[in-house]
């Protein structure tokens, strides 16, 4: 590590590995809910609120963090208004705690979320962004102090770099695209039409930008290889991402209320998307080819293992149901989940994971530091989630077999004909649990603790 200010991704990483935590044990809560709904004092809809927001917001948090060991690097110098810098990480940490503990209050009191003007107090009420208005303000201020510190260390350094454009570029975008987000409407369509723009747009826009921009960051770092061909393949990737991607939102279009054409606009697009994810599989391969010497084994498994499984889950789980043709059946049922699961997982949360394995050994002073737990977490994790995957894949199968084909009733799919993939989901996702707290057991013990001879 060249300078003090990288330090701070530390902070970031730490908060994000603790939710991670949170975010995995509530998951596993609300696979017991599918076979005991009764099971624990919130319902399932707060514990799956809490599921889903808490991963969104700790991969924010991660991608923060990395961005914040990623700019000094590439500027070469210390990061513009460290003490700033920390403010807004604190203002991070008490804006998402504030908003945890509101929809805690919400589950155990469901009149707690009544209108202050005009705006509900705990919860919104969508998917993925449920965060109150109050709160949508906070984090706008902190995501807007967090892009103008790195945009003035590049400034003042006056150091330019392919890589450092296209993350600060992907996270612009990701923080314009909250915006559409942030306004009601009075017709459902139009409100699913803005609330599509935030979920799509980020996950299969904007972070996909800046996968591709850490993906060089990684490659480089680790096998030395040449920043002008890894730059080169980076803006083709992230030119087809957007090329494929932003037209690609049509796939959630098509039976919401939108005019016709967004089935073809959207299948079109959206069956394009796996492209720019299948060259970023061969980017790290042909790199790790080329280059024999690697200085962090673990970083490049982790990086490599992002661009497989981002390419399977995002790419392939997703190609799967994106024609329309196809998804006028299988539409919001658990092969959505089983898609939802690897995608993320895949993309942004081996990532995230990458980057940590990849800067927090720099920043410890550790580069020598025991693997072997790493390994073993990433293989617990791996294989819980591709059975996790599996098990409700089946379910999704079954699910549009008897739903939709059959025309049997959902409770009695759910309660009866998928109880056996409920109850997988549920061993495999202890197994899950088990892997994330040797991640986050071996986040906490890095560089502190004896390496092996
Ligand atoms: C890393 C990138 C991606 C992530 C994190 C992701 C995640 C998700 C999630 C969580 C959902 C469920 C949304 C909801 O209804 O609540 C979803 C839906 C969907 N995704 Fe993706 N996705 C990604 C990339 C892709 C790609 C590349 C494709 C197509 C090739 C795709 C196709 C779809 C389709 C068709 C749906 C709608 C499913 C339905 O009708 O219920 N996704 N995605
Ligand atoms: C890092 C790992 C994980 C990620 C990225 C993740 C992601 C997600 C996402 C995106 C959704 C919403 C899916 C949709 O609406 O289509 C979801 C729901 C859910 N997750 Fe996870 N999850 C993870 C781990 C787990 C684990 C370990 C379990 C426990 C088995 C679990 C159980 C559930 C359940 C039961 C739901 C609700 C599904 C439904 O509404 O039908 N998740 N998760
Ligand atoms: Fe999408």
């Amino acid at each position: 590590m060249k300078y003090q200010s990288q330090k701070l991704a530390q902070h970031f990483y730490t908060f994000a590995v603790v939710l991670f935590l949170v975010q995995v044990l509530v998951g596993v809560i609300a696979a017991a809910q599918f076979i005991w709904p009764d099971f624990f004092i919130l319902n399932f809809n707060t514990i799956r609120t809490l599921h889903i927001n808490a991963l969104v917001v700790w991969l924010l948090v991660g991608l923060m963090g990395a961005t914040y060991y990623v700019v000094p690097e590439e500027s070469q110098s210390e990061l513009w208004n460290l003490p700033l810098a920390k403010l807004q990480f604190w203002a991070t940490v008490i804006a998402t705690s504030a908003v945890i503990v509101g929809y805690i209050i919400q589950g155990l009191f469901p009149q707690a979320n009544t209108l202050i003007f005009g705006t509900l107090a705990l919860n919104e009420g969508r998917e993925y962004i449920e965060a109150p208005r109050w709160a949508d303000w906070l984090i706008a201020i902190s995501v807007i102090l967090f892009l103008i510190i790195n945009f003035m260390t590049m400034f003042k350094s006056k150091k330019w770099t392919g890589i450092q454009g296209t993350l600060l570029a992907g996270l612009t975008f990701l923080a314009l695209m909250y915006l559409p987000g942030m306004v009601y409407m009075k017709s459902m369509v139009k409100d699913q039409y803005w609330w599509w723009w935030v979920v799509h747009l980020w996950v299969e826009g904007a972070w996909e930008v800046i996968a591709g921009a850490l993906l060089a960051f990684m490659l480089m770092k680790v096998t030395n290889a040449k920043r002008e061909v890894l730059e080169k393949w980076m803006y083709l990737e992230v030119g087809l991402v957007l090329f494929t991607g932003i037209l690609g939102t049509g796939h959630h279009y098509y039976w919401i209320g939108t005019p016709g054409y967004w089935l073809w606009i959207g299948g079109i697009f959206s069956s394009l998307e796996p492209i720019p994810l299948l060259m970023m599989v061969w980017d790290a391969f042909r790199t790790t080819r080329e280059h024999r010497v690697v200085s962090n084994k673990l970083g490049l498994f982790y990086a490599t293992a992002h661009a497989i499984f981002n390419f399977v889950g995002a790419g392939l789980w997703g190609v799967i149901h994106t024609l329309p043709q196809v998804n006028k059946w299988t539409h919001g049922t658990q092969l959505t989940t089983a898609h939802g699961h690897l995608a993320f997982y895949g993309a942004y949360v081996l990532l995230v994971m990458a980057m940590i394995y990849i800067t927090l050994p720099l920043i410890r002073g550790a580069a020598n530091f025991d693997t072997s737990r790493g390994y073993r977490s990433f293989w617990w994790l791996t294989i819980s989630m591709v059975f996790i995957v599996l098990t409700i894949t089946g379910a999704g199968m079954v699910q549009t077999y008897m739903e939709r084909l059959m025309g049997l009733d959902y409770v009695a799919v759910k309660a009866n004909y998928n109880l056996w993939f409920w109850i997988f989901r549920g061993i495999f996702g202890l197994g899950f649990l088990y892997g994330t707290w040797l991640f986050v057991l071996d986040f906490f013990k890095l560089g502190k603790e004896q390496a092996k001879a």
